[in-house]
């Protein structure tokens, strides 16, 4: 989503980080007074603690001799509406000249396989979805000499069974071995909060053969929603004053990153941007390991922090302005560590809100001080468990509470656990297996060009492997004109991103949805595993369900859907780009063809034991394939509806955007994990009004706005505008995280700009964006909330809880402790 002018308008901090940027080749921004706040002797050496880098790497990196499937299957994917028709998605760097023998300089041949066949490139395209690639490395050290540029839609992958090395040159230059958002004379080259689908995973970073006072950056890597980061090493010099870092990021929309390990380095990552889910991050001997430098709200789990001096600095801004606005650390521990978390907020900082904290179940090995603040240590450490302890503000009947405190944590359903931490499990990538487990849908007759009907033989091909062989997607836009079926027991992985596109009269009705994809039939149990996809409509399709979750999993094992998502219109070969469907701000006409699904994705009374990691689901509000991103009007009824009586769902970095009725709709379910959660309201609401486009429909469980809004005012016509999230009549929906914004009221975007003086418009885009309703709910909790333009920030019945002026902070509002009872 744009929102990068407010952003810079706001935030000094990154102002200054470009500023830097743009000046230096070796960005680093942590300012020298707040390390200095941490005393070296803090540094506490253990001898139980073996991380020396070269004995971890080589341990992570053991050579397997099982050639990688990606690497050797026969690579026929393709770009259904790019012009080119021998456009080449799948691109082995040695294939373009590559050696990766450690000796040979490797740049030019790798950039030429991101840059061939007329791509995306920094500077002179805003985006496009019709040059996708793969950036393939095979096992090799390959030594560049200057930063390898990231074009639009990449994902640069390595073989995970033998980690390929990418290695700076003595006299490198460049912002990032890897630069995932070129600087130029405007600052990034890509808008950060438009960088979508793209991903590098199985890779190492090497920078210890450089001097550590060289302050190099492994990765730069501004970026938004539908990316991610996987399985990737990040050596850096840990001697006294080593300036380098590994990962870089000042600005953007995230995201999600997962299972890196991080050695030595001044900062292990430095991370701005709005928000982002992180897991399984490992950093070993850094100065700090996480260094923030703004953000509106950042989930961790599974952090591990092991011999650094600090773990978190979230203070910057110090207490007058701390541009850190919330973050939440869960099943966590931090080892021989000076201090676990370095702050700026106390009961007085500025704003309010600024500096809001939760730890859940956070370990401290001989790690002296848990929380430091302004003046001195606010939590003692040493070796023991924090169950929950937070700072910000607290919602109470009578009003926020400023708290800084242990707190009672939220009661985790057992079978969302194991060992007592949130079940977990990351992107399976298959390495293990041979090339013969593999079956091709273009190999089985499917087309992917965008024209052929694919229904009869995709279906077929997943009839026939299930339980047997990984079905992979070809790259490809592969049309569907009824159901597509996946069977219990599939296993499918996509290939940057290949698109089911549901087209025709089938998905047209209103009145009778219908799945563009079902997974599995009602009531039928096993599993499925499905990576790497995108799910679209083309034309309209007012009554196609993207996604439909039928199946009973186990919990010890669910179902599992990593980096697949939906994406309605704003694309080529949609029939839903900006010649279709431009904006009408000033026009009450709704374009009916521009109606574009019933619901993004539907988890049925009867599914449960189901895991979703990375998955943000998307009603277009620009072209991505527009020279200037110019914005769009798709409808979309409804977004992510979760009507599982059984529950044991876990949402690991999702988001939804942009649907009329809701973003997240819970109803009679339970035992939900989700963390960080992050909506958007539809950018022309209220013209029309929510509802007017979709009809409410009382058997799926609507909202319905034209009588709760009876006697509702805003400041605005805003009161019927969808609902961020909605709960009814559930249990135990736990969200660990979540950012519901609305910054706009019929593309008028002064509503959600905080600028406005307190008391003003500010944040008055929407009246309400949260509710809760029906006696039956309980234990609907969550650790920083964070709104932007909803003038309410909690309802409960229709009642307004808790009001946005009384919990500002920088940019959003934040409640850090909320149970509902
Ligand atoms: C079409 O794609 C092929 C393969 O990537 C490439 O060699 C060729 O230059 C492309 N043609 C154009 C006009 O971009
Ligand atoms: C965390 O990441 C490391 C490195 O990729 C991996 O070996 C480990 O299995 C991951 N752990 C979890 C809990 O995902
Ligand atoms: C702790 O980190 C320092 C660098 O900051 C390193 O010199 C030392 O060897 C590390 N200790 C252990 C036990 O790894
Ligand atoms: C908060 O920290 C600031 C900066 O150290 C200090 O001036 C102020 O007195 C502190 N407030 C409280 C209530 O301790
Ligand atoms: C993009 O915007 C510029 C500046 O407003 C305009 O001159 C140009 O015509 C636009 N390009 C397209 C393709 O709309
Ligand atoms: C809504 O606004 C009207 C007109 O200003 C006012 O009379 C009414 O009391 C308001 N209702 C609520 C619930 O605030
Ligand atoms: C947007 O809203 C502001 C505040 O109400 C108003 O001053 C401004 O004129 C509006 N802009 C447009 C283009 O309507």
């Amino acid at each position: 989503m744009k929102i990068n002018i407010l952003l810079s308008v706001l935030l000094g901090v990154v102002s200054h980080v470009m500023a830097v940027s743009l000046t230096s080749s070796s960005v680093h921004v942590s300012t020298s007074t707040r390390i200095s706040t941490v005393s070296t002797s803090s540094k506490v050496s253990s001898t139980s603690l073996k991380a020396s880098s070269t004995s971890v790497i080589s341990a992570t990196s053991t050579a397997s001799t099982t050639p990688y499937w990606l690497e050797t299957i026969k690579h026929q994917g393709i770009s259904a509406f790019n012009q080119n028709s021998s456009y080449q998605v799948f691109r082995n760097v040695k294939d373009f000249g590559a050696k990766g023998d450690g000796v040979t300089d490797d740049t030019a041949a790798i950039q030429n396989a991101m840059s061939a066949g007329g791509r995306c490139a920094p500077g002179t395209c805003a985006g496009s979805t019709t040059t996708p690639a793969i950036v393939y490395f095979p096992a090799g050290t390959y030594l560049i000499s200057t930063a390898i540029i990231n074009y639009y839609y990449t994902q640069i992958i390595g073989d995970p069974n033998n980690l390929p090395v990418l290695k700076p040159t003595q006299n490198f230059a460049g912002f990032g071995l890897i630069d995932g958002d070129q600087y130029g004379g405007n600052g990034l080259k890509f808008a950060a909060t438009n960088v979508f689908y793209r991903q590098i995973r199985n890779l190492i970073f090497d920078l210890t053969g450089i001097p550590p006072s060289n302050g190099l950056t492994a990765l730069h890597w501004p970026t938004a929603q539908a990316t991610s980061l996987q399985n990737c090493v990040f050596k850096m010099n840990d001697s006294p004053g080593t300036q380098q870092q590994g990962i870089f990021i000042e600005d953007g929309s995230g995201g999600f990153m997962s299972d890196l390990v991080f050695y030595g380095g001044k900062n292990g990552v430095v991370f701005g941007n709005q928000q982002f889910t992180v897991r399984n991050l490992t950093f070993y001997n850094a100065v700090t390991a996480i260094d923030h430098i703004w953000d509106w709200s950042w989930t961790y789990q599974g952090l591990s922090v092991n011999n650094c001096s600090v773990g978190i600095d979230m203070s910057a801004g110090g207490t007058t302005g701390q541009s850190t606005g919330s973050v939440t650390v869960i099943d966590s521990t931090f080892t021989n560590t000076g201090i676990a978390i370095l702050t700026a907020h106390n009961s007085t900082s500025q704003p309010p809100t600024g500096g809001s904290l939760i730890l859940e179940k956070v370990s401290l090995v001989n790690t002296p001080i848990a929380v430091q603040g302004p003046t001195g240590k606010v939590l003692g450490g040493g070796t023991t468990t924090i169950g929950g302890w937070g700072q910000g503000h607290e919602y109470t009947p009578s009003g926020p509470v400023n708290f800084e405190k242990a707190f009672t944590p939220f009661s985790r359903p057992s079978s969302l656990t194991v060992s007592s931490k949130y079940y977990t499990r990351s992107k399976p990538q298959y390495q293990s297996l041979p090339l013969s487990s593999f079956i091709s849908v273009r190999s089985a007759g499917a087309k992917g060009d965008g024209v052929t009907d694919d229904t009869a033989a995709l279906n077929a091909v997943l009839n026939s492997a299930a339980g047997k062989s990984v079905v992979f997607f070809d790259a490809g836009t592969y049309k569907v004109t009824s159901t597509l079926l996946i069977p219990v027991g599939s296993k499918i992985v996509g290939e940057s991103y290949s698109v089911i596109m549901g087209s025709g009269t089938f998905f047209s009705n209103i009145n009778s949805p219908q799945p563009v994809v079902s997974v599995g039939t009602t009531g039928q149990s096993g599993i499925v595993e499905w990576s790497d996809m995108i799910v679209s409509t083309q034309g309209p399709t007012a009554g196609a369900i993207l996604i439909q979750w039928n199946l009973v999993s186990p919990a010890s094992t669910p179902s599992g859907m990593w980096d697949v998502h939906t994406r309605i219109g704003g694309f080529a070969g949609s029939n839903l780009q900006l010649a279709q469907c431009p904006t009408t701000p000033s026009s009450s006409t709704v374009n009916t063809n521009c109606i574009a699904a019933f619901m993004s994705m539907y988890i049925v009374p009867s599914a449960s034991g189901l895991y979703l990691e990375n998955v943000w689901l998307w009603t277009a509000d620009h072209d991505i394939d527009d020279p200037n991103n110019t914005q769009v009007t798709i409808y979309t009824g409804r977004g992510l509806y979760c009507a599982s009586t059984k529950g044991t769902i876990w949402m690991v970095g999702t988001a939804v955007e942009h649907h009329d009725l809701y973003q997240y709709q819970f109803a009679n379910t339970k035992e939900v994990f989700a963390g960080l959660i992050q909506t958007e309201t539809a950018y022309w609401q209220p013209n029309p009004k929510a509802g007017v486009v979709t009809p409410v429909v009382a058997g799926w469980n609507d909202p319905d706005f034209s009588t709760s809004c009876h006697g509702v005012n805003g400041t605005f016509a805003a009161c019927a505008m969808g609902w961020g999230m909605r709960v009814v009549g559930s249990e135990d929906i736990l969200i660990y995280g979540a950012g519901l914004y609305s910054f706009f009221n019929n593309y008028n975007v002064s509503c959600s700009n905080p600028v406005t003086p307190p008391g003003g418009n500010g944040a008055a885009c929407q009246t309400r964006i949260f509710s809760i309703e029906g006696t039956t709910s309980k234990n609907i909790n969550m650790y920083d909330l964070n709104t932007i333009g909803s003038i309410s920030m909690i309802t409960r019945d229709g009642n307004s809880l808790a009001l946005y002026l009384d919990n500002v902070n920088a940019y959003q509002d934040t409640i850090a402790l909320f149970k509902s009872g």
